[in-house]
């Protein structure tokens, strides 16, 4: 898999930016035709979508991931927050599903369709479900609870007449069950859970505490890997766990950074064989100061400087799109 650059399949080099526009460009197309049914299930209506209208724009997502990750996972970092968060979380969910599926099981094109279309349609019954529910800070009663684990069950009927293939419906009625049986709706147990299944289930966790609810503040992409390694083989296999941590990283790209040299700036790459020394877009001095233009900095290559903690992005002033197009 390259690092840079990008052939995407069909022999046109795209620089990082110009592939980023399509990779939204797609995202836009599945989050419109999402958001239909979205509304559809709201109104009590079946559902339109079918194979032949989402296929076509989530294969360019995967084949780009092949090309070049770092498109995808900038893009999973950037929700377009016109949409409901309902349809922004199964988007970003979706390009995370992408990128572990091919590292996982990157000799089988056809699984890594079938669960990206899982992951993207997953919740798809949500609509159906009151927002004092989704959204209730407390804990739910027992007949909310029921009300809210239906939700694999009936989405899995809504796409029952439609042409997508019979384990992207298993996956979507399973993306609930967890390794350790707490989850639902069979409280299936390790490998009992079908292994796409649980391939989402990690990625919608990755995505839901990243994100921010009403009743909870979004914890930063660092944090959450943390919490992800420290309930490894509880919730989640240690194997999706570890590839999980693996590919984002210790530190995902976009995440917003202090050095220990005191400057900022956000996470522009990073290298598996090191993990916690990402490339940093630096953007700003110890002082504070706006740098023009940013630089790169490799921490693999700068055993001096390290990630000294992690910022809250919604807080700085850095514009982080514009910093993962920094090159060098
Ligand atoms: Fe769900």
């Amino acid at each position: 898999m390259h690092q840079s650059g990008s052939t995407n399949g069909d022999s046109h080099q795209r620089t990082f930016t110009q592939e980023l526009a399509v990779v939204r460009e797609q995202c836009e197309n599945l989050g419109s035709l999402l958001q239909n049914d979205y509304q559809r299930v709201r109104r009590g209506l079946g559902i339109e979508l079918q194979l032949n209208l989402v296929e076509p724009h989530i294969t360019p997502l995967i084949q780009s991931y092949r090309s070049n990750p770092r498109p995808v996972l900038s893009a999973s970092c950037f929700p377009n927050s016109r949409l409901p968060q309902q349809v922004q979380h199964s988007l970003r969910r979706t390009l995370v599903t992408i990128a572990l599926a091919t590292h996982i099981n990157m000799d089988r094109p056809e699984f890594i369709l079938e669960v990206a279309l899982a992951s993207y349609l997953a919740d798809i019954s949500m609509a159906a479900i009151p927002e004092e529910i989704i959204n209730k800070p407390d804990k739910l009663s027992t007949d909310e609870r029921k009300v809210l684990q239906n939700h694999p069950s009936l989405a899995t009927k809504l796409l029952r007449s439609k042409d997508f293939p019979s384990h992207t419906l298993l996956y979507i009625l399973h993306h609930h069950e967890r390794h350790n049986g707490s989850g639902y709706p069979a409280g299936l147990k390790g490998s009992k859970i079908p292994f796409g299944a649980s391939l989402v289930g990690i990625c919608d966790t990755y995505c839901a505490l990243t994100a921010p609810r009403c009743y909870r503040k979004a914890d930063n992409p660092t944090q959450t890997i943390v919490t992800l390694l420290r309930e490894k083989g509880n919730a989640h296999a240690p194997k999706l766990v570890d590839t999980l941590v693996l590919h984002l990283g210790g530190f995902p790209i976009g995440t917003v950074v202090r050095l220990s040299s005191g400057e900022v700036g956000v996470v522009h790459r990073h290298s598996p064989s090191a993990p916690t020394r990402p490339t940093v877009a630096v953007a700003q001095d110890p002082g504070g100061q706006l740098l023009t233009p940013p630089f790169l900095r490799n921490l693999e290559d700068e055993p001096d400087v390290s990630v000294a903690r992690v910022l809250d992005s919604s807080k700085t002033r850095l514009n982080v799109l514009e910093l993962l197009s920094v090159s060098g």
